[in-house]
């Protein structure tokens, strides 16, 4: 893994480690804080499966023509495919984090929901959207050259 693609693991990880500790809360925050852990952990190895490898190769066809393979044909594909479900998921955990704000509004928990949104809403508004747009170009770069360099006609 380069440098620049893993910002986003090493933030699931941190985000991981936080929601799985809160998890292990009794009562009512813990047992929210589970069902929100479910859905965060498949969802961001969706994540790392398909948007970190296309934000890669956007980032190198800055430099460089780059030639699309075939994994990263299928990243292209799956995100298409997967970009709703993925959306619908932050939704839903936003949803349980609206539940769990008027019963515990501790300190721990309100900064671990601040740092969830945060996440969210930056992929939500930029990573999701930039690495649609890598998507795009995989899939239409397929077939004759298949390779693309950023500032060049598709
Ligand atoms: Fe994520
Ligand atoms: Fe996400």
């Amino acid at each position: 893994m380069t440098q620049r693609e893993s910002f986003l693991n090493e933030e699931h990880t941190e985000l991981l480690a936080e929601i799985s500790e809160m998890s292990a809360t009794p009562g009512e925050t813990g047992k929210l804080f589970t069902e929100l852990l479910n859905i965060f952990s498949a969802h961001l190895d969706r994540e790392e499966e398909t948007v970190l490898p296309l934000l890669g190769y956007l980032r190198d066809s800055v430099e460089s023509l780059v030639e699309v393979s075939d994994s990263l044909f299928k990243a292209g594909k799956d995100f298409r495919t997967e970009y709703e479900t993925m959306e619908n998921e932050h939704n839903a955990m936003d949803n349980i984090m609206k539940t769990i704000e008027p019963n515990d509004a501790s300190g721990k928990v309100m900064e671990l929901i601040r740092h969830i949104r945060h996440h969210v809403m930056l992929e939500s508004e930029i990573i999701y959207p930039a690495t649609m747009t890598a998507a795009n170009i995989v899939i239409s770069r397929t077939g004759a050259k298949g390779k693309w360099r950023s500032g060049t006609e598709l």
